[in-house]
């Protein structure tokens, strides 16, 4: 089933993105949208909001915020769970363990320091992809020349 997801490319991984683009077309997927940015605390608390009550969000808020992301739109068959493989274990001491070609592995620290992230369902690549590319059909005005 084609799908689309959202991947973000965190602040310790920014210099591979070059590497990070190559792994995604070695996938099967594409890239359909990319922009580099930088979240404030508060945006990056809004993004994680699901894991607020979990004792490593100020560690994972804190570091998401610290330098320049990379957010991207992934499409292709399956490409929630496809990326979610490309990242690998969450930890990147695990990953290096057991998915040694996996992006973690590969450009990641640790636990929290760990170079990528994909959305974890349709309904979170749903909300994370308007989190980063608003639509904007629907709101406000619409300009016709
Ligand atoms: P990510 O895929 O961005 O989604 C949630 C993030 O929480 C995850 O990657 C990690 O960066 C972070 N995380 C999950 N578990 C831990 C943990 N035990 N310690 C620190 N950070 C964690």
């Amino acid at each position: 089933k084609k799908e689309r997801t959202l991947a973000m490319i965190k602040p310790d991984a920014v210099t591979k993105v070059g590497s990070i683009i190559q792994m995604v077309y070695d996938a099967g997927l594409i890239l359909t949208k990319a922009k580099m940015t930088k979240l404030t605390g508060k945006q990056a608390a809004d993004f994680y909001m699901e894991h607020q009550s979990k004792s490593f969000f100020n560690n994972l808020v804190q570091f998401v915020s610290s330098g320049p992301i990379i957010v991207m739109e992934l499409m292709g068959d399956e490409a929630v769970s496809v990326w979610r493989k490309v990242l690998g274990p969450t930890d990147s001491g695990v990953a290096r363990k057991d998915a040694p070609a996996s992006l973690r592995a590969q450009f990641g620290t640790d636990g929290t320091k760990n170079a990528g992230h994909g959305s974890d369902s349709l309904a979170s690549a749903a909300r994370e992809l308007e989190f980063f590319f608003p639509s904007t059909a629907g709101h406000g005005p619409t300009n016709t020349a």
